[in-house]
């Protein structure tokens, strides 16, 4: 990480927007910009009471920000609103009811263009189907969906009537699946028969009634038909998406929820062994997605724009659905896999579809350069203007490589840091404003009050490392961990007094632009997403042949960090042939593939204190340079270590 630090430091290079792109541009330079944002922190709850006020309210709000029970905000009290009128009807009644709203392509080959009339008119029908089925306002209801049109209707179908969303990204496992229905009680699920990845068949609905096996509280499973795999349907509680939306009405009014109403939980991973419920609701999630979308991306009327996420994961939530849905955007959603049929898939989709705004993850960004230059040559970017990246700090010459094959040296990057918890994008360039540098998140988004502080709370001066905190609370951010609000105060709010800390590194350079160096935490960074090493710890531990697990991370080209696994077995049991072989598919059976260690180690005995605490930090060191250079004065038996970096 140190080395990281100084390379990044070293960046000089500084890329202005043309003034063409600033000249049509929401923020045109930045003096607007700064005084924009002096103003918004100067008087947050006025900046952020005037975007919301940009969204359709069924009762307008009595107070901006209740923050008087801290760290339990409270924004837009009073208000009613429903987040599904705002991503369609609205729309539809402006008279853009025939504009496209997803131009949709399958991993097959086979595409679809909905418009928000369609996307309405479906997302009706399965809000009265979900309602004959008995569910109601507040109730949860799992969603498990491949990269489909639906995908997006299951999800703003709840929100029309109230039911609480839980997206459970389609790479988890049975395993996963049923931990995250156990922890939200949910009482139905949203899944198809399966979803194309990689030319097959993901056999989403067999995971769902693996995890039903040992979970009784499902009363309804509504299964979209996608790829015609056999599955199996049990009677009374497994229904067809076709079928349940044949016969019904499609006049579903959308009622007004309580600005504080919750919209989703989504989970993610923290420094336990169980993931973390992170709740969202509705007022301040809307305004704090379709503000920053708008500015972000610099969203214009015929922008058509692309997020590569999946909607599994908070990108795809925020940036796939709510914002781009509340601002009327026309965009592109994909299926499947970058690489499928070959490594130009994407550049392929971006020249079919004249895509004007793309947003990917750095890790996406390392495997095309791996891939070679010749696929992106063959197909014409020309339509491209504006480039994102989001997930994990981007090298510069990844950013470099974007920028130029990419983006053909004319279209500005935003490098978008924001998390899970924030809702919303939070430190970033606004695109016609922003003097970008590779490898930097630049500076707060407006209403953001992001600072880098020292053990002691003082802010660090430039070029000193931090934590990075938000000293002000802003709409999108989430409520509660579900059912822990204890954990809730105790990970984001105990370091610092009424102040979010967000478990990043960062600090800010003589600019004042902020770069991430990475988590503080024991949560690892694997192809931009995030991992707990106690989950995947526990799941090798969840084996019966394994007495100790500890995961560390190691720097990985194309993923950013690698799994690594070390392990001690029971008693006279010996590791064999296939033993790390079995191990790696029980941790995919566990969590899912993106958990599966790329190496596992087996050792006699593992580093730790006398308190008996794992020294993940020797670890890492002999994971990263095979040397352990830092202290170990408090190690139990240092021919551990001597052991481990012998087997290295
Ligand atoms: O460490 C930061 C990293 O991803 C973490 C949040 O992960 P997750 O909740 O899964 O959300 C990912 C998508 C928003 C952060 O704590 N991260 C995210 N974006 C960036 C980043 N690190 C550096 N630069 C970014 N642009």
């Amino acid at each position: 990480m140190s080395n990281n630090i100084e390379s990044l430091q070293k960046e000089d290079r500084i890329f202005s927007p043309s003034p063409e792109f600033s000249a049509t541009a929401h923020i045109k330079s930045m003096e607007e910009y700064e005084t924009l944002h002096a103003q918004s922190i100067a008087d947050p709850e006025a900046f952020w009471a005037d975007q919301a006020s940009s969204l359709t309210w069924q009762k307008p709000w009595d107070t901006v920000l209740d923050w008087s029970d801290a760290p339990f905000a409270r924004w837009f009290d009073g208000g009613k609103i429903n987040a599904a009128e705002n991503c369609l009807d609205r729309h539809v009644a402006a008279g853009k009811g025939d504009n496209i709203a997803i131009h949709w392509v399958g991993e097959p080959g086979d595409t679809r263009d909905v418009t928000f009339s369609e996307l309405l008119t479906d997302t009706c029908r399965f809000a009265n189907a979900l309602k004959a089925r008995g569910i109601k306002p507040g109730d949860r209801v799992l969603i498990y969906m491949p990269m489909v049109p639906e995908a997006a209707v299951a999800m703003l179908a709840c929100a029309r009537i109230g039911a609480v969303h839980s997206v459970v990204f389609g790479g988890f496992s049975a395993t996963s699946i049923k931990d995250r229905l156990e922890d939200s009680e949910a009482t139905a699920i949203i899944t198809a028969d399966g979803g194309w990845r990689r030319g097959s068949v993901v056999p989403l609905k067999a995971n769902v009634d693996e995890a039903l096996e040992s979970y009784d509280a499902v009363e309804s499973v509504f299964v979209l038909k996608r790829c015609e795999n056999e599955i199996t349907m049990t009677d009374g509680r497994d229904v067809w998406w076709h079928e349940v939306t044949a016969d019904v009405s499609e006049d579903c009014p959308p009622e007004g929820f309580d600005a504080e109403h919750p919209l989703f939980i989504l989970y993610t991973s923290g420094s336990t062994g169980k993931p973390k419920g992170i709740l969202h609701t509705t007022g301040g999630y809307m305004t704090g997605t379709a503000t920053t979308f708008k500015y972000i991306f610099d969203h214009q009327p015929d922008d058509i724009y692309w997020c590569t996420a999946d909607v599994g994961w908070i990108t795809g939530h925020s940036y796939i659905v709510y914002g781009p849905m509340a601002n009327g955007a026309t965009q592109v959603m994909y299926e499947g896999a970058p690489n499928q049929p070959d490594w130009d898939r994407f550049w392929q989709i971006v020249a079919d579809y004249k895509v004007t705004i793309f947003y990917t993850a750095p890790t996406a960004i390392r495997a095309f350069i791996k891939a070679g230059d010749h696929h992106v040559e063959k197909h014409d970017l020309s339509s491209l203007r504006l480039l994102g990246t989001v997930g994990e700090p981007i090298n510069p010459e990844a950013w470099m490589w974007y920028h130029e094959k990419i983006g053909g040296g004319r279209c500005p990057i935003v490098d978008t840091w924001w998390q899970t918890e924030t809702g919303g994008i939070m430190i970033t360039p606004l695109p016609g404003a922003t003097p970008l540098k590779p490898g930097t998140a630049t500076r707060p988004f407006l209403g953001i009050d992001a600072a880098i502080l020292d053990e002691t709370g003082e802010e660090c001066g430039p070029n000193e490392g931090g934590k990075l905190v938000i000293r002000k609370p802003w709409p999108s951010m989430l409520r509660t961990i579900y059912k822990d609000p204890e954990r809730f105060k105790e990970t984001y709010w105990n370091e610092y007094e009424g102040i979010y800390l967000a478990g990043d590194g960062a600090r800010t350079d003589d600019d004042g632009y902020f770069w991430i160096v990475g988590r503080l935490d024991d949560v690892l960074n694997v192809s931009g997403h995030r991992l707990g090493t106690a989950e995947v710890e526990s799941a090798l531990v969840s084996h019966d042949a394994v007495a100790e697990a500890a995961v560390v991370g190691r720097p990985h080209d194309i993923k950013g960090q690698a799994v690594v696994a070390f392990v001690t077995l029971k008693e006279g049991i010996d590791h064999g042939d296939d033993l790390a072989a079995e191990l790696r598919n029980h941790v995919g059976t566990e969590i899912g593939a993106i958990a599966k260690p790329d190496d596992i180690r087996f050792a006699q005995a593992l580093p730790k204190t006398r308190s008996g605490k794992i020294m993940r930090r020797l670890l890492k060191e002999i994971v990263s340079g095979g040397e352990v250079k830092g202290d170990t004065t408090t190690l139990e038996d240092f021919n551990v270590v001597a052991s481990l970096q012998k087997e290295d």
